[in-house]
């Protein structure tokens, strides 16, 4: 017998529904795929790309991992962003963490959880990175404001890779937005990143920290 058949008996009734909507779209979709914008978001089930912002299958190009990180030595998400940039010519990479993010909450707390614990060094990274401007918030804040600046930190390492800088060296446009997104209410929020050069990351990185310093 077949376990989990409740996906199964889901899955032809979200098929027949999205096909009583438009008769032709699987068809096209088998033809081919032309989204427009790159996600790299967090693992985390409660997170799910396409469904918060209303995309249909063929619109989002997705990848996932805990924390949502843009790591140099990545191949798997390098990989993505390169296919994504290079063949499919997208237009937008957002990158969008979450409130509340477990992977960051455990690297805050330098829980001990396994191999992953190897992972989330890169949110330790970039916590201490920031440790001053941290520091100054009330306790309760600081998860919050880590989770930001851990999106704004991957923006940066999107925008580094050789893949953007080849794009934006032949003129390609292409932009990386920061966004995050909160749990407890589904709301998204644009982080004010956006970046289009590299001359555009750094004012925005300049004017992200003083404004931190100052406040
Ligand atoms: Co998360």
């Amino acid at each position: 017998m077949r376990s989990l058949s409740a996906l199964f008996t889901n899955n032809r009734a979200w098929a027949e529904s999205m096909k009583a909507r438009d008769p032709e779209f699987f068809a096209r979709l088998a033809r081919q795929q032309a989204p427009r914008h790159v996600w790299v978001g967090c693992s985390d089930s409660r997170v799910p790309a396409n469904e918060i912002v209303g995309l249909l299958p063929g619109e989002l190009f997705v990848h996932r991992n805990v924390a949502n990180l843009v790591i140099h030595t990545d191949l798997n998400c390098l990989s993505v962003l390169q296919y994504a940039v290079e063949v499919l010519r997208v237009e937008h990479i957002i990158v969008c963490g979450h409130y509340g993010c477990g992977g960051v909450r455990a690297a805050m707390l330098d829980s001990r959880l396994g191999l992953i614990d190897n992972w989330l060094r890169h949110v330790q990274d970039v916590m201490k990175k920031h440790a001053a401007l941290l520091e100054r918030l009330p306790e309760e804040q600081r998860l919050d404001r880590l989770c930001e600046l851990n999106v704004i930190e991957q923006v940066a390492n999107v925008a580094q890779t050789t893949v953007v800088q080849s794009a934006w060296e032949r003129g390609q446009h292409l932009e990386i937005h920061g966004w995050i997104y909160r749990i407890s209410d589904g709301v998204l929020h644009d982080l004010a990143v956006c970046t289009t050069s590299l001359a555009e990351l750094e004012e925005n990185y300049a004017r992200i920290y003083t404004r931190g310093a100052e406040g």
